[in-house]
């Protein structure tokens, strides 16, 4: 017989790597577990860049005494009960794997108090095994400590990376989730030394706070799907950052999308809310890649955020069932300004356009040459004539990116009517 069963231990150690490989994974799924429990306020500490502890505090509903021993479990969850829940989860966690999987590989103590209790639990694991649960007096919330991360495993150990690049991954990973869940207090540590501090705050701010840029904000409704982008232009090095249903994903697809409608030095934020059966979270060990489902629907819509239409949306159903002609706003072109601008009023926004990079991105969507479309095109400093303008101001209206031209540079500054009004102390 050469074929054998590994034993339980084994098996549960080669899991366990599926779903933690390193710090930032584990602070991933604490976080992760301290949002399913509605927390206000979520604390992380690292000691060796996570290596010799990881500890979260959170605030949230805690763990009932009776449930506090099953939560190391396999498959131990209260988040889901049927396979039919997976269409309908709109938790982070679902699998009951996390804790069962991080307390193989690590000294785990786990301690919490529920809402409806004076006191607390706290459990400890060492490498799977569970000890006798002891009583500790603490607020409510729960706290999570990891010791000695793959002590037990020392094929993970040797692969964890120093301990800088640990901790740059985890706070790279804490930011991402306090851009996703902005209403939360969010804090981190290393060797008791403050990385990051943030007070709950909204979608904006949070992300003000976090990259120190300013953004603009652009909305859609269009039930049952929610898009919300931030965008903040003429930064160094561009970002792409996706949110489905406040998860941080990798969607390859959808950041090189991004990255073609906004330019590479733009800092996009991509929130999108829509209908758990529309998500599939179900496809990868970690969660971070997702599968959508209508998905040229979704790229539909974030196409039409991004040209500015919001007001005459056609429904999902709708824009699926028929090739619609697209809504266009009403633009009234003002003039040309200084030989080099295009000015163009739409609606609450004055819209300063570069002449030549309109031009140029119009060659470049038609010939899909970049160093050619730079040549031939109009170049600052041409006076034109009003027909010459209202051309122009055509071509630029039916670019497919009317935001970049083909070097990335944005083709317009836009400026809020309101703005203009408020400058000299007017009501708009
Ligand atoms: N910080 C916490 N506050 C309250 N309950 C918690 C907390 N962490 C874990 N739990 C409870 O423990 C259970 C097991 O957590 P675990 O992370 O292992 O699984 P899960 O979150 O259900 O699924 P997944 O493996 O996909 O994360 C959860 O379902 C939840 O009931
Ligand atoms: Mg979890």
């Amino acid at each position: 017989m050469f074929v054998e069963l590994l034993p339980p231990s084994v098996r549960r150690l080669i899991a366990a790597g599926e779903v933690v490989e390193s710090p930032a994974d584990v602070v991933k799924e604490l976080i992760e577990n301290a949002l399913d429990a509605q927390a206000s306020r979520v604390e992380v500490e690292l000691i060796k860049g996570g290596k010799k502890l990881i500890k979260v505090t959170d605030d949230g509903t805690g763990i009932h005494p009776e449930d506090l021993p099953k939560v190391v479990l396999e498959g131990a969850t209260s988040k889901i009960r049927t396979a039919e829940d997976l269409l309908t989860v709109n938790t982070y966690g679902f699998r009951g794997e996390a804790l069962h999987a991080v307390s193989s590989v690590s000294r785990f103590t786990i301690r919490s108090r529920h809402f409806s209790q004076k006191e607390g639990l706290e459990l400890r694991v060492e490498g799977g095994k569970a000890g006798q649960p002891v009583r500790v007096g603490m607020l409510p919330g729960t706290t999570v400590k990891v010791e000695e991360l793959f002590f037990n495993v020392p094929a993970r150990r040797k692969f964890l990376k120093k301990e800088d690049a640990e901790r740059r991954k985890v706070l790279q990973l804490v930011q991402e989730y306090a851009l996703a869940r902005p209403s939360v207090s969010f804090s981190l540590t290393a060797e008791g030394r403050t990385l990051l501090r943030l007070k709950g705050s909204d979608h904006l701010r949070r992300a003000e706070e976090l990259f120190e840029l300013s953004f603009e904000e652009e909305r859609l409704e269009e039930p049952p799907v929610s898009l919300r982008l931030l965008l903040a232009r003429n930064v160094k090095r561009g970002k792409y950052l996706v949110f489905i249903n406040d998860r941080p994903v990798d969607n390859r697809q959808l950041k090189e999308q991004l990255r073609r409608l906004f330019g590479t030095k733009s800092v996009v934020i991509l929130y999108a809310h829509l209908p758990p059966y529309l998500v599939d979270v179900n496809v990868h060990p970690k969660k971070r890649e997702v599968r959508l489902r209508r998905e040229r629907t979704f790229y539909e819509l974030l196409r039409r955020l991004v040209k500015g239409s919001f007001s005459s949306f056609p429904t999902p159903e709708e824009l699926l069932a028929s090739p619609r002609t697209p809504y266009r706003p009403t633009y009234e072109l003002v003039g040309q300004l200084d030989e080099t601008f295009l000015v163009v009023r739409e609606g609450e926004f004055v819209y300063f356009l570069d002449q030549h990079l309109i031009h140029e991105r119009y060659l470049y969507e038609k010939t899909g040459q970049e160093e050619k479309a730079c040549r031939a095109s109009v170049k600052a400093g041409k006076k034109l004539t009003r027909e010459e303008q209202e051309e122009l101001f055509k071509l630029w209206r039916g670019l497919e990116n009317p935001h970049v031209c083909p070097h990335g540079r944005p083709i317009y500054w836009r400026v809020p009517l309101k703005e203009l009004y408020e400058r000299v102390g007017r009501k708009y």
